[in-house]
């Protein structure tokens, strides 16, 4: 016998959809896909337990559900808050959440140091895109910001703790995907800090993983650092047989020319490990790191890029552009940016001619 599988109806950003019931608000919103989505800085689909530590994912219950219509006194988090049935919410139609979310990464950059020209994360960062979306140009905070010294956590991996947003996504990946975890945070408040407490070196076949869930650059590739800048060189996916258990084999290689310069698994829109057969794609450290001749792959071809991302650039051939919502959710309204000044505005009356006025021109010059 058939089960007839119940969905709810939400509506994000002025478009309805039928989600499954248990679904999360910024999963119904990946579901629409493009600017409608909010950003998540530590929630990962593949990780349990993620999700709700850096408030980046805020959004407004404009109405809670079909049979209680009031809206939610205070901005959720999409990440951790489910849909209900006939549930409208907004995301980029609050000018509430936009205020709200200058203001998370506001905080978010308040310790975090503005390197990104000397950052191996530049390019491919998610609070670098937040920054420039959502950043100041200035800081108001007065205080020293706080550093820590740079930590070799094992062979592989850098630990550059003054970058971390304590997202927590790295302490899963070694709960969840490692036999044992040897890190975690330590302290709390502003003294909070990654590490390994008695500096025990990381050292497990997957915990290369932690640098592709991180979502900064507090923790580096050492095999790659400072070799290269991620957008000079080229992603193809590549697979090999490998004989580690749990290790699908199928990754990213960022070649230059024939040369491998790194390693990493592959991503999805979200900038998430893809999943294969219904599992997240990981990859081992042999994999990752020792693997790094292309004859020892089968290449499959240049990488798809379907974020907004400098490594899609010079890449015309592959780059697949994200559906474009803004129209779309704003009824119709077209940008500012691309109004007609001639409809809007007196001032550019093609009838006066600036240069014959004399002196400055003025409101008045106009008027007739
Ligand atoms: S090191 Fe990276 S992944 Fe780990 S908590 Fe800090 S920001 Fe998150
Ligand atoms: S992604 Fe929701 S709180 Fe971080």
């Amino acid at each position: 016998m058939e089960v007839e599988i119940k969905t709810i109806k939400v509506t994000i950003d002025n478009i309805t959809i039928d989600v499954a019931p248990g679904t999360t608000i910024l999963n119904a919103a990946r579901q629409i896909g493009g600017d409608v989505t909010p950003p998540a800085m530590c929630y990962y689909s593949k990780l349990e337990g993620s999700g709700g530590k850096c408030r980046t994912c805020l959004v407004e219950v404009a109405a809670g559900s079909t049979a209680d219509p009031r809206p939610m006194p205070k901005l959720v988090a999409s990440c951790r808050t489910g849909v209900m049935d006939g549930m409208i919410v907004k995301n980029i139609t609050s000018e509430k959440v936009t205020d709200a979310r200058n203001g998370v990464v506001e905080f978010l950059l308040l310790n975090h140091p503005l390197d990104c020209p000397i950052c191996d994360q530049a390019g491919e960062c998610h609070l670098q895109d937040l920054g420039y979306e959502h950043g100041k140009e200035g800081t108001r905070y007065e205080f020293a910001r706080r550093t820590f010294k740079k930590e070799d956590i094992g062979p592989y991996i850098q630990l550059h703790m003054t970058r971390c947003i304590l997202c927590y996504r790295c302490t899963y990946v070694a709960d969840q995907i490692t036999d044992k975890r040897v890190h975690g945070i330590v302290d709390r408040g502003d003294h909070a800090a990654i590490s390994t407490y008695i500096s025990k070196a990381i050292d497990n076949d997957f915990s290369g993983n932690m640098i592709d869930v991180c979502p900064v650059g507090a923790l580096t590739d050492k095999t790659f650092r400072f070799k290269n800048r991620v957008w000079f060189t080229k992603p193809v996916d590549a697979h090999r047989n490998c004989t580690t258990p749990s290790c699908c084999g199928k990754a990213t290689l960022w070649l230059r020319g024939e040369e491998v310069f790194r390693v990493t698994a592959r991503k999805d829109e979200w900038g998430e490990v893809q999943s294969y057969d219904g599992k997240p794609g990981w990859i081992c450290n042999t994999c990752r790191f020792e693997t790094k001749k292309t004859e020892s792959w089968t290449i499959e071809g240049v990488t798809k890029i379907s974020r907004h991302s400098v490594i899609g650039l010079n890449k015309y051939q592959t780059l697949e552009m994200p559906k474009e919502t803004v129209k779309e959710v704003m009824n119709g309204i077209e940008p500012k940016l691309l109004m007609d000044i001639h409809s809007v505005s007196g001032v550019n009356n093609p009838k006066v001619h600036l240069s014959e006025i004399e002196g400055p021109a003025k409101s008045s010059d106009f008027k007739n």
